[in-house]
Order: C-alpha cells, then sequence, then structure tokens
C-alpha cells in the first residue's frame, strides 16, 4: 500500500483505438488543475525514456504474444517505480494514457494470452496498487473505425481488424462489470458536450 499524499488520487484512460479517449484527456486535466491540483499527464506504453522507447518496439515491431505482454509490463514497471508512485506519494494527481486493463483487454481478449499469467504479472509488477478511478470510452467499432480511417499511418494494434477490436471491446467491458467500482464506462460515441457533461459529474464526486 503506498502513501498517497493531500489525498492524491491516479486516474486511467481506457477504450478500444479510435474511442477518443485523448481528447478528453487534456480538458480533464485542466479541470483539475482549475481545483488548484498538481496533475502529471502520462501514458502507457511510456512514460519514462526505457518505457518509451519500449512503446517503439511494441507499437511497429512483429513479436511473441507472450513477449508484448512482458515488455507491456516491463515498461508498466519501470512506470510506476520511476514515476506514477512518486508523484502520487508528492501528491501530485496522475492521470495515464491507459494502464493495466488495457492488457487485460488487449494481450488478454484481443490476443487471447490467458488471463491467469496476465494476473500473475499484474500481481508482480504493481501489487495491491490499482487506479482509483478508470474511465473506460466506449465506441462501437464503426465509429472507431471511422477515427482510426483518418489517421494515415497505422501502428500495429490500430491495423489488427474488426474481431479483433470486437473481442478488446468485450474484454473491457467485462472488466468493468467486474470492478463497477473504480471503472465508469462512458459512452463516447456521443457528442463532445454530452461527455463533458458526464466528466464533470464524475470529477465533482471525486
Ligand atoms: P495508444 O494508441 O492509446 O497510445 O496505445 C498504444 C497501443 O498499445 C494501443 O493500441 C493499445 C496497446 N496496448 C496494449 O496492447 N496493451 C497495454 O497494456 C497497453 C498499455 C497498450
Amino acid at each position: 500500500m503506498i502513501l498517497k499524499k493531500n489525498n492524491a488520487k491516479f486516474i486511467t484512460l481506457e477504450g478500444i483505438d479510435g474511442a477518443g479517449k485523448s481528447t478528453h484527456l487534456n480538458w480533464l486535466a485542466e479541470r483539475l488543475r482549475s481545483q488548484g491540483k498538481n496533475v502529471l499527464v502520462t501514458r502507457e506504453p511510456g512514460g519514462t525514456p526505457l518505457g518509451e522507447a519500449l512503446r517503439e518496439l511494441l507499437l511497429h515491431q512483429a513479436m511473441n504474444l507472450e513477449t508484448e505482454a512482458l515488455l507491456m509490463f516491463a515498461a508498466r514497471r519501470e512506470h510506476l517505480d520511476k514515476v506514477i508512485i512518486p508523484a502520487l506519494r508528492e501528491g501530485t494527481w496522475v492521470i495515464s494514457d491507459r494502464f493495466t486493463d488495457a492488457s487485460f483487454a488487449y494481450q488478454g481478449g484481443g490476443r487471447g494470452l490467458d488471463e491467469s499469467k496476465l494476473k500473475i504479472l499484474e500481481q508482480w509488477v504493481q501489487q495491491d496498487l490499482q487506479p482509483d478511478l478508470t474511465l473506460l470510452f466506449d465506441v462501437t467499432l464503426e465509429v472507431s473505425r471511422q477515427r482510426l480511417s483518418a489517421n494515415a499511418s497505422l501502428d500495429r494494434f490500430e491495423q489488427e481488424k474488426q474481431d479483433f477490436f470486437q473481442r478488446v471491446r468485450e474484454a473491457y467491458l467485462k472488466r468493468a462489470a467486474q470492478f463497477p467500482e473504480r471503472i465508469r464506462v462512458i459512452d463516447s460515441g456521443r457528442t463532445l458536450n454530452e461527455i463533458q457533461v458526464d466528466l464533470e459529474d464524475i470529477v465533482s464526486s471525486i
């Protein structure tokens, strides 16, 4: 159990590629800053020099499924050790664009890696540390595809087929049903304003 100063919170954003979470990330950070909080925005895979180097490999280099999962968690260990835990200890709020739910959704749901292996890695890398709040931006595959097709160069995950994203989406929704206290599902197919009304509500409740 890590001691968080000033009741700092660890918030993660999740969703299939093209769910639009990045648009809301900066809005959320600014909203919290306007309430006087110190906020650090970071991402996974990435967030540290080593993590960003691993991200390059993970997004562009073909590899074995288990190697992929191990590298995701290796980057996460570094991220927790160098960035997330120190920030929470000094009272800074942390917003991470993806975290462990993404491994359960992509490597577990999408690629079919046995959940028990992911649970071992989760326990090893983060012990009892979990996000205080996870916002799951949920969209249909049609909306996600439309948003991705506007993007010229797609990475290794974004190039996956519809059924891969269908499995990822289902795995995310299954996680949300398993952890209803932590994971809030946001219908991301709506307008920006409608989504921000929801986010405003959530922010004021934490
Ligand atoms: P991003 O495009 O949202 O920055 O995320 C990069 C990709 O990495 C995205 O397609 C999802 C994938 N990913 C995993 O497969 N497993 C993980 O644990 C994480 C954090 C990301």
